[in-house]
């Protein structure tokens, strides 16, 4: 079994998920290849005593990412900041040689993901890949598999969203990812599209003729500190376009929104076709929704129950329920999968969001940003 040292940078909300994800991997039937965390970089001396304190492999803490990427004992780094050093600290690994799993958007705008593509074209032995965990999902691994099998027919329409709804809430403290210069002018989408665009695009389902409604709800949010500052960023967006060309032509609608009444982190997609309907929602965690039709037959949505059914195997009973730390573990397996393995050599397909396809989300909000009615 090949060891997979990484670099972590930024050890907050996710960087921390990513180290339990790695510290469970007995979890996972492993793909000839295990990840261990073995340094952590980050400005907040709280979140690097964390690490050091809960993983017994990190032995290695800096504040400055320069000297943790400038280690020849690490081989990958997971990279969760802020949007707005996306670019720089993308850029500066991918420069290093070391194989990259970073966090969405992969940019804060589309320059900074242009600057982000051109180091990845001059160094095509690193592996660079964005993370995107919902569609392991057994559900939405179930419309993959649906879409890749040609059952549906001829595609309908697609609508894939993402619900948030904590931001109702007028009296929540702002923080980062409602701060245009840290989030980015994409606000919501920048936060939530790549994680609806990814099984579209997967499926080169890049919608031309873009119109999006962007709104801008709760305008003022506490500073923390007993003011108040302006709320910049869009809330929620709906883009809408039309996939055109090898033959198909159908509508799809992308929607992310930071206040959805009721929605705690609510990612669904649901596509139709005109002999099978599918659809999945992480509202609903075990639950695939289909529709099979013949011409003249009842048009019933079924219920089918998924028990722990993902892309790779796991101790976890097939008829136990999965989760958002499952989706993760999956996710980090997939990365080390293709990077100790060969894309070709995979134990599975369904390898982890692209930055061809982060180039083409970046496209979709920039189109969308131009396009807002
Ligand atoms: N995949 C998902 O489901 C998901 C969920 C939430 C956030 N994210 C993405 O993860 C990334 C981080 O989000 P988060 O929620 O973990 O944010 P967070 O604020 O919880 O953590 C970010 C961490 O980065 C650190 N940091 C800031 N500047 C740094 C620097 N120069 N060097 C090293 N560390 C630095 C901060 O101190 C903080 O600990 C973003 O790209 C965000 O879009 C992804």
């Amino acid at each position: 079994m090949k060891t997979i040292r990484f670099g972590i940078i930024g050890g907050g909300l996710m960087g921390k998920e990513l180290a339990s994800a790695a510290a469970r991997w007995m979890h996972i039937e492993a793909p000839g290849a295990r990840p261990e965390i073995a340094a952590i970089c980050d400005v907040n001396p709280a979140a690097r005593a964390w690490f050091m304190d809960h993983v017994p492999s990190c032995d290695f803490e800096t504040d400055d990412y320069h000297a943790l990427i400038a280690r020849d004992d690490i081989d990958a780094i997971y990279c969760a900041v802020p949007h707005n050093l996306h670019a720089q600290l993308y850029v500066d690994i991918i420069e290093a040689g070391k194989h990259l799993l970073g966090e969405k958007p992969f940019g804060i705008d589309k320059a900074a993901n242009d600057r982000i593509m051109a180091a990845v074209a001059a160094h095509p032995t690193v592996l660079v890949r964005s993370s995107s965990e919902f569609p392991f999902f057994p559900g939405a691994q179930a419309v993959v598999k649906a879409i890749a099998s040609g059952a549906l027919g001829q595609i309908i329409g697609v609508r894939a969203r993402f619900l948030h709804a904590s931001d109702l809430d007028p009296n929540k403290v702002i923080n980062w990812k409602r701060m245009v210069d840290k989030n980015g002018a994409y606000g919501c989408m920048g936060d939530l599209g790549l994680h609806v665009m990814h099984i579209p695009l997967r499926f080169g389902w890049e919608p031309s003729r873009i119109a999006a409604q962007l709104t801008k709800i709760v305008a003022e949010r506490p500073d923390g500190k007993g003011g108040s500052v302006p709320c910049e960023t869009w809330d929620n967006a709906a883009i809408h376009g039309m996939v055109d060309g090898q033959g198909a032509r159908f509508p799809i609608t992308f929607e992310t929104r930071r206040i959805a009444p009721g929605e705690m982190n609510t990612w669904e997609i649901e596509v139709d076709g005109t002999k099978q309907s599918i659809a999945f929602s992480t509202k609903h965690p075990k639950t695939l929704r289909v529709l099979d039709y013949t011409p003249g037959g009842p048009q019933d949505w079924k219920h089918r129950d998924m028990g722990y059914a993902s892309a790779y195997k796991a101790i976890t009973g097939g008829i136990f329920e999965f989760g958002f730390p499952d989706s993760l573990q999956q996710m980090m397996a997939a990365f080390v999968d293709e990077l100790a393995n060969g894309r070709d050599g995979m134990a599975q397909p369904f390898n982890c969001a692209t930055p061809e396809e982060t180039a083409a989300s970046h496209r979709i909000m920039t189109a969308a940003l131009g396009a807002a009615l």
